[in-house]
C-alpha cells in the first residue's frame, strides 16, 4: 500500500486523518514541529512514524523524500489563529505560504505529484450569497486567509508549470471528536466556539463569551457551519483515492450544508452536558460575517463523500467526550 507524509499529523484535523488513513490501510508518515501539535497522539495512540521537523527545513524535506516511498502528501501544517494572524502577519505568511512553498519545491525536486491541503471557507470572505458555492468570489479579510488563498494561487501556477495535482479542501468550522474517545481537538490558545463551550461546561472557564447579538439572524447571534473531523477525514481519503487514480486538481469545500447559531451550539453543549454555562454578551468582533454556511455538493457528486455525522448533538456529545477524557488525563499529571 502507498505511503502518505501528513504534515501537521499531530494536530487536531490532522491526526483524525492519519488515522482514516491507517484505517484505509496506508501507511503514513507524520511531520510536525509540534508547535501546536501533541507527539503522546501520533507515537501512543496512533502509532505511527512521527519526525518531529519543521516543513521549511528543506534538507529534511529532501531526505525524507529519499529515504520513503512517498506517494502523495496531506498537508495540513500551518498556523491557523485569524486574530493573530491580523497582528502577527509575517509569522502566517512565513509558515503557510513560504514554508509550503518549500514543501511543494521539494516535493518536485523529489518527483512526487499528488497533493492535498487544507484549505478554508475564510477565503469567501463576507458571504454575497448564501450558501456559499466553490465559485464564490474570493475576497480574504484577514492574513491567515489571504495565507490559503495564496497557496490555492500556487497550487494553480505549479499544475500548469509543473503538472502538480493538487486538491484543496475548504472547510467550514471543524468541529467533534472520533467517536473512540482517544483522539480530538486541543488548540493552546483555544479560539474555536465548542472547545470553549465545552472547557466552561468543565470548569476550566468561567463563561462563555458571545460576540454580537443584533446579527440579523433569528436569535441575532452569527450561523456557521460545523462538519465533523471525521467526515473531513474521510473527504481526504477520497481526495486522495481520486489523485492515485489520476484525478485533475480540483477544488472543494467541505461542509454540513446547514448552519447552528453560537446560542444554538451553547443550549445543545448544556443539554448534551447537563452542565449549566455562563454566558457573557459582547460587542460584535470585526470581520465576522451574519452566516457562514457551505454547499458541499461537488464534493458530494464529484468524490461520492457523504457525512456520516451531520447533526449537532452528535458533534458536541463525541467532542464532550474527548474533552471529559483529556480532563481527567491532565488532573492526574
Ligand atoms: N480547525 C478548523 O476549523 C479549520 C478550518 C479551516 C481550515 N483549517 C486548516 O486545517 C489545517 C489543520 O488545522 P487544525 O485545526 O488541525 O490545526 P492544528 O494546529 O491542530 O494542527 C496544525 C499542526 O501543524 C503543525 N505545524 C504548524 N507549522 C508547522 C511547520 N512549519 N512544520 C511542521 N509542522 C507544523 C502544528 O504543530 C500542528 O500539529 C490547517 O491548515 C488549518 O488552517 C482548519
Amino acid at each position: 500500500m502507498s505511503t502518505i507524509l501528513v504534515t501537521g499529523g499531530a494536530g487536531y484535523i490532522g491526526s483524525h486523518a492519519v488515522f482514516a488513513l491507517k484505517n484505509a490501510g496506508y501507511e503514513v508518515i507524520v511531520l510536525d514541529n509540534l508547535s501546536n501539535g501533541h507527539r503522546e497522539i501520533v507515537e501512543e495512540v496512533l502509532q505511527v512514524k512521527l519526525i518531529v521537523g519543521d516543513m521549511s527545513y528543506r534538507s529534511l524535506l529532501d531526505n525524507i523524500f529519499a529515504t520513503n516511498n512517498i506517494a502523495a502528501i496531506m498537508h495540513f501544517a500551518a498556523y491557523i489563529a485569524v486574530g493573530e494572524s491580523v497582528t502577527d502577519p509575517a509569522k502566517y505568511y512565513r509558515n503557510n505560504v513560504v514554508g509550503t512553498l518549500t514543501l511543494l519545491e521539494a516535493m518536485l525536486a523529489a518527483s512526487i505529484n499528488k497533493f492535498i491541503f487544507s484549505s478554508s471557507c475564510a477565503l469567501y470572505g463576507v458571504p454575497q450569497f448564501i450558501p456559499l458555492t466553490e465559485d464564490h468570489p474570493q475576497n480574504p479579510i484577514s492574513p491567515y486567509a489571504t495565507s490559503k488563498w495564496m497557496v490555492e494561487k500556487i497550487l494553480t501556477d505549479f499544475d500548469a508549470a509543473y503538472h502538480l495535482k493538487s486538491v484543496s479542501f475548504r472547510y467550514f468550522n471543524a468541529a467533534g471528536a472520533d467517536p473512540n474517545g482517544l483522539l480530538g481537538e486541543d488548540h493552546i490558545p483555544e479560539t474555536h466556539l465548542i472547545p470553549l463551550v465545552l472547557q466552561a461546561a468543565l470548569g476550566k472557564s468561567e463563561s462563555i463569551f458571545i460576540f454580537g447579538i443584533d446579527y440579523p439572524t433569528p436569535d441575532g447571534t452569527c450561523i456557521r457551519d460545523y462538519i465533523h473531523v471525521n467526515d473531513l477525514a474521510q473527504a481526504h481519503i477520497l481526495g486522495l483515492q481520486y489523485l492515485l487514480n489520476g484525478g485533475k486538481s480540483e477544488v472543494f469545500n467541505l461542509g454540513n450544508g446547514s448552519g447552528f447559531s453560537v446560542r444554538e451550539v451553547i443550549e445543545t453543549a448544556k443539554q448534551v452536558t447537563g452542565k449549566d454555562i455562563k454566558i457573557i454578551e459582547r460587542d460584535r468582533r470585526p470581520g465576522d460575517p451574519p452566516i457562514l454556511v457551505g454547499s458541499s455538493d461537488k464534493a458530494r457528486t464529484q468524490l461520492t463523500w457523504q457525512p456520516q455525522y451531520p447533526n449537532l448533538p452528535e458533534i458536541i456529545t463525541h467532542a464532550w467526550q474527548w474533552h471529559q477524557k483529556r480532563h481527567i488525563v491532565e488532573a492526574k499529571k
